[in-house]
């Protein structure tokens, strides 16, 4: 079926107490209208119309361009918003979704049953709402005795006996669009000055045609973002949906409470994620790792039976059977090798290690290529920035680095080479030479 939806997000979010627009505050690390604007999608929604005003240019920056943007010139309320986005849409017959940027919780299945109501009872328009002990300051749902919705009231407006009504408008509609742009313009001011939405179910009634409202059935689903304790309610919800999946797919969490993981991440089977842990952005992750506790990987792709403990990863790739930590840094641009080896403290910039490398204590390499099964000594640091520019080192494979070897860049050491432990290294070293001393000198020819 086709569809349209206007996502409203003009407003700013007052109760955040914040510098930045409530709609791009991070939930689970994607501002919250990404998750409106992807839920739209989802749902088959062909043009997807985000009315902005506060903060509209970081709205629009943060949202992209795979939809439209309308501006809402002043905040005058949720009708005013949602009339912003006629002169894109008029003309157009398809069914119009209407979303708040300030719901993410809503799902798919949701908002398909929303639409298709409205596409099957043919009327002017569906609503959302949702039975709930705690109100939140949500519009009450008025019905008349024989169940028919006949109008939304919003709190501040109720009375008493209003007040009591359990059943919540959870701020989700579905309209017939030409019925909607002529039903906006005959919505009146409220007595707090703003042009509200929920009337428009009294112009409905007003004009004798039949309101139709779906059920949500999870409560959870309709927590509105207005403040920051509403944001980490949200977080704890993001976190439940994303971990029980990973959980069902076959991922060990012993404490699923405590691991973060974005939704973009993958994840193999039997991989074991520890308390503390954090995977974002583009990371994938190979099948039967251990992870954590305390490690934060970040787009970065890591192989099978690696075994990652309190350390941090970004941009990196790992390939199998790696083991580190604790208190490893891998920064953008570091390639382990098969069945690298790195105790505590390591740091890897820009470097390639070859298989089988071992680098137990207290190391910096950066700007490197070391060969297969190199040793790199407690204490090994790459000197690769003269105060100007970067140069590159380069170590063949099976070559011993001593504890504390400076490797003063631009230098290349050969195959199956030595050098001393507290060497400064300076000049190129040959294939099976041994080097020591500051700055470092051949000692003698290993034997071949
Ligand atoms: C709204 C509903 C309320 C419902 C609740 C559910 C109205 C009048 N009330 O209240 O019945 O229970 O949602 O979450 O609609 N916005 C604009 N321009 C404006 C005003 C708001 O774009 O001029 C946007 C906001 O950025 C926000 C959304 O519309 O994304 C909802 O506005 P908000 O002020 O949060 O409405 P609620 O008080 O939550
Ligand atoms: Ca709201």
């Amino acid at each position: 079926m086709k569809l349209s939806t206007i996502i409203l997000a003009a407003g700013q979010g007052t109760r955040m107490n914040s510098a930045l627009p409530k709609v791009l505050h991070p939930l689970n690390g994607k501002p919250l209208v990404n998750y409106s604007i992807d839920l739209a999608s989802a749902a088959g929604s062909l043009r997807t119309v985000v009315v902005i005003g506060n903060g509209a240019q970081q709205v629009r920056k943060a949202a992209g361009d795979s939809v439209e943007y309308a501006i809402q010139q002043e905040r005058l309320g949720t009708a005013n918003a949602v009339q912003a986005a006629e002169s894109l849409l008029a003309g157009n017959e398809d069914p119009v979704l209407v979303i708040s940027a300030d719901m993410p919780l809503l799902t798919v299945a949701t908002l398909t049953r929303l639409v298709e109501t409205q596409a099957s009872a043919g009327g002017p328009m569906t609503l959302l709402t949702v039975r709930s002990a705690n109100p939140r300051g949500f519009g009450r749902i008025i019905r008349s005795i024989d169940g028919e919705v006949i109008g939304i009231i919003e709190e501040a407006q109720a009375t008493p006996d209003q007040l009591k009504i359990d059943e919540l408008n959870a701020g989700a509609y579905c309209f017939s669009s030409p019925w909607l742009w002529q039903a906006l313009k005959k919505i009146k001011l409220s007595p707090k000055g703003e042009y509200y939405l929920t009337d428009i179910v009294a112009v409905a009634v007003a004009e004798g045609k039949k309101v139709q409202a779906v059920t949500v059935e999870d409560e959870e689903e309709t927590l509105g973002i207005n403040n920051r304790v509403h944001l980490a309610e949200a977080e704890r919800v993001i976190r439940r949906r994303i971990n029980r999946a990973h959980l069902l797919a076959g991922v060990t969490m012993t404490d699923p409470d405590l691991v973060y993981i974005e939704e973009t991440v993958r994840i193999g089977r039997d991989t074991v994620l520890l308390p503390n842990s954090k995977l974002t952005g583009s990371t994938v992750i190979g099948e039967g790792c251990e992870i954590g506790p305390g490690t934060i990987i970040s787009d970065s792709s890591i192989g099978n039976h690696c075994y990652l403990l309190a350390s941090v990863i970004e941009g990196a790739v790992v390939e199998d059977e790696v083991g580190m930590g604790p208190f490893c840094h891998l920064r953008k641009g570091a390639h382990l090798g098969r069945g690298v080896h790195m105790g505590n403290f390591g740091e890897v910039k820009d470097s390639r290690l070859g298989a089988g490398v071992k680098m137990g204590h207290f190391s910096y390499i950066g700007n490197a290529t070391i060969g297969e099964n190199v040793n790199i000594g407690a204490g090994t640091i790459t000197c690769n920035f003269d105060g100007v520019l970067k140069h590159p080192t380069e170590i063949g494979e099976n070559t011993f680095i001593g504890s504390d070897t400076m490797l003063v860049a631009p230098l290349k050491i050969g195959k199956n080479a030595k050098t001393a432990a507290g060497a400064v290294v300076t000049h190129d070293v040959a294939d099976n030479e041994v080097v020591a001393g500051v700055p470092a000198r051949p000692m003698k020819k290993k034997k071949e």
